[in-house]
């Protein structure tokens, strides 16, 4: 229980691996609901960006998908789950053909 004037501190990250939620967070479903995701926030504390990202976001991965044939974890060192608060990955080596 948060009582009033305490402070508190929103994971999102967190929030977006809500098992409840996202069953296997760590496997990738095209077919999730994008509506239930909190990547860039919710409410007053939504993201002004959130559309330039978006589009910044989809142009990055149409031009890769023209310009590659394949993308592939590199063999050898696993990728590094970045710390709080960062999130995604602070080393992914990737093979990029
Ligand atoms: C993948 C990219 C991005 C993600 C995941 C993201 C996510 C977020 C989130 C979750 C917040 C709310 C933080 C909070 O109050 O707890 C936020 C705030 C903010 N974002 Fe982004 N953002 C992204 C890109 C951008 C871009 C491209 C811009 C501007 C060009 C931007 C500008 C801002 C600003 C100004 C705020 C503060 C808004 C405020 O406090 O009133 N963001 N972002």
């Amino acid at each position: 229980m948060i009582a009033a004037g305490e402070r508190a501190t929103l994971m999102w990250a967190s929030a977006n691996r809500d098992e409840a939620v996202f069953g296997g967070a760590d496997e990738l479903h095209l077919d999730r609901d994008p509506a239930q995701n909190l990547l860039y926030g919710r409410g007053i504390y939504v993201c002004p960006g959130a559309r330039l990202a978006r589009l910044e976001l989809s142009v990055l991965v149409e031009e890769l998908l023209k310009r590659t044939d394949k993308i592939a974890l590199a063999p050898g060192p696993q990728p590094t789950i970045a710390v709080y608060p960062a999130s995604g990955f602070s080393d992914l080596p990737m093979l990029i053909l």
